[in-house]
């Protein structure tokens, strides 16, 4: 049988777990040595492929390897790239078909959210111009939780547990100084068009009158003077009012309450800076004495908090992946599924790419309350098992113990540069 070496690429914003999937899909290759070759990894997602800079993962230690399951973040670099449209520039389509070529590539992985699922497809239309069979599978991944078609995206459920950790922590913290210092508490989450993560806040909660006091989700216009008798009344009722904001949170027109000038390839806005918007609201209304935070980065890359869940989803599906292009699918994308019934129960089953590509996934409005400030039993009931579990990482003085790839470069075949500027 034919032999073809593997390119996978990691895609748009990493997680605390995309290198489990990493870590799933080298070790499920390394086990078929008569079907794949070796394992390239572009540096920076696409534009390694597109640069010609492919990383060659043979040269990692089994140890190398099996550490990336415990280690944040993106081995290998990740990016935010949109391929140019084939019809107006084909220039990028080709340069991918002699990278290729060149590396005798016959299978092609890309991790990423529902940007990086559409450009996995594209290239699956490029595959019918090679010589060799091209096999293309996408693998899902981003804490926003928005790609439709798979149950959960790997990295949401470590994300999903650090807030609602982080919300029950910091409530501790606002309710021992109410009294005489801190009524309001704003802390500003993830989740661009989708409240996901938001409403993971929302599993902090144990009784009623518990933080989070109000959620601002992106798919609940704000209203002003709504949030404000909402917060003067839980001030008054419980001395405090824990606020847990989406960045992606909009006005009554769609507007970002937050959005930055700057855009990314995809067009997307920077978000960020609603908590301090919504604390000075806040305090120019009431005077409340206020603290506000921005999860930012901190809850995409904690690792040390990691769901079990997550870890053990996220590694299934590179190991999946693999097994799916070794069975013969193509242009599709490896999706979790629920099985009814409790206790969650899982697996993986091919969803095809074209229905996944650019499709968002919002948060339902029946897991937001009728106030639209916060989360349904139903949401409940999806959330938990997802956070459900500890995979902690394994520590020395201290501090985890993350892996460095060697990530050794494989010598270039082409001539020229490619120019991805
Ligand atoms: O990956 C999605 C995401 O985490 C969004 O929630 C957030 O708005 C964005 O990434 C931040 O991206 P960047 O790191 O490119 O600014």
């Amino acid at each position: 049988m034919q032999k073809y070496n593997a390119l996978y690429a990691q895609s748009g914003g990493v997680t605390a777990v995309i290198n489990a999937t990493a870590c799933g899909l080298i070790q499920t290759a390394r086990r078929h040595p008569q079907r794949i070759g070796k394992v390239y990894a572009a540096r920076n997602g696409i534009i390694g492929a597109l640069k010609e800079e492919l990383i060659d993962t043979s040269h990692e230690s089994d140890g190398a390897i099996e550490a990336l399951k415990h280690t944040p973040a993106g081995a290998f670099g990740s990016c935010r790239y949109k391929l140019k449209d084939a019809a107006r520039n084909g220039a990028e389509y080709e340069r991918l078909l002699e990278v290729f070529k060149a590396h005798n590539i016959g299978y092609f992985f890309y991790n990423g959210g529902g940007d990086s699922q559409d450009t996995t497809l594209k290239i699956s239309h490029l595959g019918k111009r090679l010589e060799h069979p091209l096999v293309c599978i996408g693998i899902p991944k981003t804490v926003d939780n928005d790609l439709p078609l798979t149950d959960c995206c790997p990295g949401f459920a470590t994300t999903a547990k650090y807030i609602a950790v982080t919300t029950r922590e910091i409530a501790f913290d606002v309710a021992s100084m109410a009294a005489t210092s801190t009524k309001v508490f704003v802390l500003e989450v993830m989740g661009r068009h989708a409240g996901w993560i938001a409403a993971a806040a929302g599993l902090a909660r144990e009784e009623d009158g518990d933080a989070p006091h109000l959620i601002l989700f992106p798919e609940i216009p704000f209203d002003r003077e709504r949030t404000l008798a909402q917060v003067k009344r839980c001030v008054e009722q419980h001395g405090h009012c824990v606020i847990v904001a989406s960045e992606g949170v909009r006005d009554a027109d769609g507007n970002f309450l937050s959005a930055g000038a700057a855009k990314d390839a995809f067009g997307h806005s920077q978000l960020g800076g609603v908590a301090p918007l919504i604390a000075n609201i806040i305090r120019g209304e009431f005077g409340y004495k206020y603290h506000w935070a921005v999860a930012d980065y901190m809850q995409r890359s904690a690792r040390h908090l990691a769901s079990r869940t997550d870890v053990e989803q996220a590694y299934a599906l590179g190991r999946r992946a693999v097994e799916m292009a070794l069975d013969g699918q193509n242009a599709v994308m490896a999706a979790i599924v629920r099985d009814t019934g409790t206790p969650y129960r899982w697996h993986i089953e091919p969803v095809a790419l074209a229905e996944v590509a650019n499709r968002e996934k919002k948060l339902p409005r029946e897991f937001i309350d009728g106030d639209g400030f916060f989360i349904t039993a139903a949401c409940r009931d999806y959330l938990l098992p997802l956070i459900d579990g500890e995979d902690y990482p394994p520590y020395r003085g201290g501090l985890p113990c993350y892996v460095r790839l060697q990530n050794k470069m494989l010598e270039k075949k082409l001539e020229p540069n490619f120019d991805t500027a």
